[in-house]
Order: C-alpha cells, then sequence, then structure tokens
C-alpha cells in the first residue's frame, strides 16, 4: 500500500472508460477547413459563408448502430458531424452519408436505436427486430432503399456524399429569411464494398475505413467534399406539395437546384484519439447569426438530445474541452461544475441583468420571427392524407442502371431480410410495390412470395396492412 503511485496507477486505470455516444459510437475525426467559393451573402450574413472565407474545421464520421469496437464496413448510414471554428462561434453541422432519414417523429428515435442495436435477450443484433420496426413505419421506406442499395457500404469516408438531411434557414443582412438543405459532394468520386468484399475487410482489419482516412491525410491526400446548398422561399414553401420540413423527402434537385458554395478540405489527423475524437461534442443547436432552424418536428427534438447526451458523457463543462472549445470570446456565463478547469469567469458578475454591463442579450443576433399557424395538437405526420412515404423510393428505383437494382434486391435486400418472418417480408414487398410495381415484384420473387397476395395486400390502408401482417 506504500507504493502510492501503484495505487494511483491502478485507481486511474479503474476510471479512463468514459460512456459511449449512444448512437454512432464507433469513429473517426480530422481537422480542415471550408473555403467559400461562390457568393451566397443574398440569403445569409453567416460569416462563415462569405466570399473567400476560410474557416478552420474539426469532423467526425461514424457508423450508427455499431458500439465502440464495431467493425467499420458494416452496412449502416455514415453520421458525418462538423464542426466549424466560426468567428461568430461554433457552427456544428450533424449530418449523415444519405439525403433524408428513416423516421421524422422525435418519439421513434430511441426505438429506431434499440431495433437496429442488440435484442434485449440475446444481446444480439436481430434482423427480425431491425426489419419488423423499419416496416411498420412506411416513412422508413426511402432510407432501406438507399442502406439496401450499393451505397449502403462506402468503400471508404472520402467516396461518399454527406448531407445536412434537415431542412434548416438562412437570414440575411436585412433579415430575410429563406429555408436551405446542406450538401456535400465527394471529389473523389462514390466508390462502395458489395457484402463479400466488405466481410473480407471486417475479417481483416476492423478499422480499415480509419485506417483509410488517416493514411490518405497523413501522405498529403488531402479528401475534398464540394458544399452546395438548395433555397426554398418561405413563400415557395407554403405552396409545395409535401411537407417541406419532412427529414424524410428530399426537395428534387430539378424544382430547387443545387448552388455551390465552397470546398471543403480534410487536412490534419489529430494528435491523440481520445482527447480529441472521442470528446469531440456536436450539437444542432450550435449555430451562429445568418444560420438557423426551421419548424421541422424533428430537428427540434434534436436540439435537446446532443447537449444532454454530452453533458452525461462528458461532464457539464464539455464546451470548454480544447477540440469543443469556440476560437473566439464565449460569453455564456455559466459558473462552476466538475472539470471547470479555466479562469470560470474570475470576479465578473455571476448573474444578469447587472449593473455591471455585461452578459446582456444581443438582440441583432436573434433569427428573424417567424410567423406560425395552423392548430396545434400531437401531430402524427401519419393523420395527412396527402402524405406519400413511397415517392422518393420509387423515384430512386426508377434512376438505377440494371446493376444497381440486381444488387439492391438480389444481392442486398433479399439476403439482408432472409433470416425475418413471412409477415414482416410481405410488409416490406408491399411497400416496394407502391414506390414502383417492377420494385415489388422482383423483390416478391426475391424472398420467394405470393405476388397475388402482395397486390390483394397493397390495397389495405398502412393501419390495416399492419394489422393483418402483425
Ligand atoms: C430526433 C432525432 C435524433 C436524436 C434524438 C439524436 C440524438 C443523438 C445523440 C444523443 C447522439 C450522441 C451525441 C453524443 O453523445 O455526443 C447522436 C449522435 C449523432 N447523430 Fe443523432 N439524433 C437524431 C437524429 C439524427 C439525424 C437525423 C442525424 C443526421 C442528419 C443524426 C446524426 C448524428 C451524428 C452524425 C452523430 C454523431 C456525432 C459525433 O460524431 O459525435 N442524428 N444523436
Amino acid at each position: 500500500m506504500q507504493d502510492v503511485w501503484l495505487m494511483e496507477k491502478m485507481a486511474h486505470f479503474n476510471r479512463e472508460f468514459i460512456p459511449e455516444r449512444r448512437m454512432h459510437a464507433k469513429g473517426w475525426g480530422a481537422y480542415g477547413k471550408l473555403t467559400v467559393t461562390h457568393d451566397i451573402s443574398q440569403y445569409t450574413k453567416a460569416k462563415v459563408l462569405q466570399p473567400g472565407a476560410e474557416t478552420d474545421l474539426f469532423l467526425r464520421f461514424s457508423t450508427v448502430a455499431g458500439e465502440r469496437g464495431a467493425a467499420d464496413c458494416e452496412r449502416d448510414i455514415r453520421g458525418v458531424a462538423v464542426k466549424f471554428y466560426t468567428p461568430d462561434g461554433n457552427w456544428d453541422l450533424v449530418g449523415n452519408n444519405t439525403p433524408t432519414f428513416f423516421i421524422r417523429d422525435v418519439h421513434n428515435f430511441s426505438d429506431l436505436n434499440r431495433a437496429v442495436k442488440r435484442d434485449p435477450q440475446t444481446g444480439r443484433r436481430s434482423a427480425q427486430n431491425n426489419w419488423d420496426f423499419w416496416t411498420l413505419l412506411p416513412e422508413c421506406f426511402h432510407q432501406i432503399t438507399i442502406v439496401m442499395s450499393d451505397r449502403g457500404i462506402p468503400a471508404s469516408f472520402r467516396n461518399m456524399h454527406f448531407f445536412g438531411e434537415h431542412t434548416y434557414s438562412f437570414y440575411n443582412e436585412k433579415n430575410e429569411r429563406v429555408w436551405c438543405k446542406f450538401h456535400f459532394k465527394t471529389q473523389q468520386g462514390i466508390k462502395n464494398l458489395s457484402n463479400e468484399e466488405a466481410e473480407k475487410i471486417n475479417g481483416m482489419d476492423r478499422e480499415f475505413h480509419g485506417k483509410d482516412l488517416f493514411e490518405a491525410i497523413d501522405k498529403g491526400d488531402f479528401p475534398k467534399w464540394t458544399m452546395y446548398v438548395q433555397i426554398m422561399t418561405e413563400d415557395q414553401a407554403k405552396h409545395h406539395y409535401e411537407n417541406p420540413f419532412d427529414i424524410t423527402k428530399i426537395w428534387r434537385h430539378a424544382e430547387y437546384p443545387l448552388i455551390e458554395v465552397g470546398v471543403l478540405e480534410l487536412n490534419r489527423n489529430p494528435e491523440n484519439y481520445f482527447a480529441e475524437v472521442e470528446q469531440s461534442a456536436f450539437t444542432p443547436a450550435h449555430v451562429v447569426p445568418g444560420i438557423g432552424f426551421s419548424p421541422d418536428k424533428f430537428l427540434q427534438g434534436r436540439l435537446f438530445a446532443y447537449g444532454d447526451a454530452q453533458r452525461y458523457r462528458l461532464g457539464v463543462n464539455h464546451n470548454l474541452i480544447p477540440v469543443n472549445q469556440a476560437k473566439c470570446e464565449v460569453n455564456e456565463y455559466h459558473r462552476d461544475g466538475a472539470m471547470r478547469v479555466d479562469g470560470n469567469y474570475g470576479s465578473a458578475p455571476a448573474y444578469t441583468p447587472n449593473s455591471a454591463g455585461v452578459w446582456s442579450a444581443q438582440p441583432d443576433v436573434m433569427e428573424p420571427p417567424l410567423d406560425l399557424d395552423g392548430a396545434m395538437y400531437r401531430y402524427d405526420p401519419k393523420d395527412d392524407p396527402t402524405d406519400d412515404c413511397f415517392r422518393a423510393g420509387g423515384d430512386l428505383w426508377r434512376v438505377m442502371t440494371e446493376d444497381k437494382k440486381q444488387i439492391l434486391i438480389d444481392n442486398n435486400t433479399a439476403g439482408n431480410i432472409a433470416p425475418c418472418t413471412e409477415n414482416i417480408k410481405y410488409r416490406h414487398a408491399v411497400h416496394c410495390y407502391h414506390a414502383d410495381h417492377e420494385y415489388g415484384e422482383r423483390f416478391t420473387k426475391a424472398a420467394v412470395l405470393d405476388l397475388d397476395k402482395v397486390i390483394e395486400l397493397s390495397k389495405l390502408s398502412n393501419w390495416e396492412l399492419n394489422k393483418q401482417t402483425t
């Protein structure tokens, strides 16, 4: 016991683990910069998006379902979280490599993660749980089509696009608001892995994507993405044929073209994985003047979840961890709390309003007011009879070449859903059939189902279909 260094070593070792992220636990990060090459100042006054602006950033890629030790090359969506260290404070864009999401109701979020993660009895991942949940919510259909397509396992993080997914807002110097979506297109070209290639790689190197990113940056082969935005005016939004704030819908590019903004480059590896990657903390709640939120209820739910998760995972002062610190003065005037290791605002008053003239609110950086009308109630998007969950998935099917269709149906969906019970397969077949008859017929054949039954079931409402296939 007198060997106090030994006691210290053992005690520290026992406490070295911190909770992993509840989802997106496995990830890799790098630093870089955003260079704005085009002029979108008519839409936003954000300094980070003004022509010629160069802003440092930290970016973390992740898978969603796997735990911290999971293999990189799994069939899953990839998270892409970016922290822009802007002159007005941090702007975090926390997106994925798909333009839409599975669900749109915050209530379904924890359930989605429980369905794709481990079964409470067996402790194993379960295709049955996964597909059961997905197919009971028809709005998942577009995202399922993407995940089961050739893009479901990217060859590397460098070879995929990424998106903000939600509708956000911009406002300009005149405080005029537009709605916007963010897109980042890889300059390395899209490359994907087949199931067989991924299985082989996972067997040999579970950290394959992390290694690829680190080594590319290490040898000066800096990956780049071209940044674009789509813009919708408030008036267009009022008359849009779908809910423009529904994350399971896309805005068609022909109607809302991509507007080029600049180039995002990754050019520096972290020095220490735990300090910089594991302790990085992103939240969609971090916006800067010129960039705002929207009435997307799913986004609204996220505005709480991330900070809350980080207060648990890293502590109440997680924004003071160097990778998370803004590169400008921050005047949030929070005090004290575990691991407060800076000057804690010294002797400045701890309250506001005060006569010292500090911590006063800045109305000039507020988002412009938003007019709202309509009934307030616990709205379920499925209550909307005009809602079409299958159009976007059908559009995607129709632009696929024959080889991509084969990969989607024969290589991926049929194999992935094979362990599930027949009721779930029928539910998915009906959704495919709604999206495009050919899509439905081909899945029905690949899953060895009865097409007449699929056509009969396709005449039912969603509620009746779910009842008959449960
Ligand atoms: C209501 C829906 C959602 C909730 C409640 C939610 C919640 C969370 C939470 C609690 C974390 C862990 C945060 C941490 O421990 O630091 C997380 C991580 C993440 N989420 Fe979400 N999420 C939602 C939807 C989405 C959507 C739609 C996207 C993409 C557009 C997304 C992208 C990510 C990414 C990329 C990460 C990892 C961030 C990192 O690298 O640290 N999430 N989410």
